[in-house]
This record gives C-alpha cells, structure tokens and sequence, in this order.
C-alpha cells in the first residue's frame, strides 16, 4: 500500500454525526499521524496545476490543509472565514449545508483581481462550501483555478454545486 493510500485508510466513518442518519467522514486520525499528514499535503501541493498563485482555504478544516500546501508550494494563503472575525470585510457570501446554513466571509485587501486561487478543503459533501468560496472568489475578480479536497462524498453530488470547477479529491467515496 502506497503511503497516501494507508493515510487515507485512517479516515473513520462516525454514523449519526452530527445528526441522526448522517455517517460523517472523521479525518483526525488521519491529521493524528505525522506520515500520514505529510502525505495527504505533499499529494495535494503536487497535483496542483503550475499556475496557482493562491490557496484560499475554508475555516476551520479547511484551514488545517491549506496552510501547510501554500507553504509547500510557495504561494499566498487566504483564509475564508466564518462571520464576525475578520476585521476588514472584502465580501460575504450565504450558502447551504448538509446541516443547516452557514456564511463565509473573504478578508479585504489580500486577493488581487487576476490572481489564480486553489480552494482546498477536507470534505466536498453538498458543495454548498466550496460553491460558496468560488462565489467569493469570482466576485473579487480573481479566477478559481481548481478545487483540492482529501474526500469527495459522492452521493451527495457536491460537484454539481461547484460549477464546472476541475475537482481534485484524494478520495471519491
Ligand atoms: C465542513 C467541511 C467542509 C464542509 C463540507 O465544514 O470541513 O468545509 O463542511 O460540506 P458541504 O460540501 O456540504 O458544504 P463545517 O462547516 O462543518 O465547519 P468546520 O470546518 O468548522 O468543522
Ligand atoms: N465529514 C466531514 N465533514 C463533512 C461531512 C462529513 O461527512 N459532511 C459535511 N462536512
């Protein structure tokens, strides 16, 4: 077994989390081995395409991802934030969850019109997320170059809420 796929074999299916009849994808194990950890960033900075000038990574596990694959690759990190936490507000935007509704915020004056944005998550489950964060990405001008993900949850067709994005997942279940 390759190195990524046994980290991979770390995510646990929790059923019931974080409500009745949703069997959610739990990457700490995964987070919780060093090797592990290293290989699912080094995978993801790898893939990328050449260009990408910036990761825009999703709070909060977005955000656990994406650090460590801007510094891999050398390039800006911009965090997307739930509301009420950043200072200076570009713009914000609504969306819907496999649980609920939430909104994102894209922080003022670090994301130049032009620039090539990866977005890298976790979990690509409905879409709402990520469809969200290209939104705001769009919007400033700036163009979503492709989405990096460790897991795809197919059945619930995330990427029909994507647009047509390039989608890379580590893992498509
Ligand atoms: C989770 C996950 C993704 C999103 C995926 O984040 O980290 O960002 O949901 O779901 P979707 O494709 O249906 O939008 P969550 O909002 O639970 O926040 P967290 O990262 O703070 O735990
Ligand atoms: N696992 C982790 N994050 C998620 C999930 C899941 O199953 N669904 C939506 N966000």
């Amino acid at each position: 077994m390759t190195d990524l796929a046994a980290a991979l074999e770390l995510v646990r299916t929790v059923p019931d989390f974080p409500e009745p009849g949703v069997q959610f994808r739990d990457l700490n194990p995964l987070f919780a081995s060093a090797p592990a950890f290293r290989a699912v960033i080094d995978e993801m900075a790898a893939r990328l395409p050449a260009d990408v000038d910036a990761i825009a990574a999703v709070e909060a596990r977005g955000f656990l991802l994406g650090a460590p694959v801007a510094v891999a690759r050398g390039c800006a990190l911009v965090p997307i934030r739930k509301p009420g936490k950043l200072p200076v507000v570009a713009d914000r935007v609504d969306y819907a969850l496999e649980y609920g509704t939430a909104t994102l915020e894209l922080p003022g004056g670090v994301l130049p019109a032009g620039a090539r944005v990866a977005v890298v998550d976790d979990v690509l489950a409905t879409g709402g997320t990520v469809g969200g964060v290209c939104e705001l990405i769009e919007r400033a001008g700036a163009t979503v170059s492709v989405v990096s993900v460790v897991l795809e949850l197919a059945a619930l067709s995330g990427r029909d809420r994507v647009g047509g994005q390039e989608i890379q997942a580590l893992r498509v279940i």
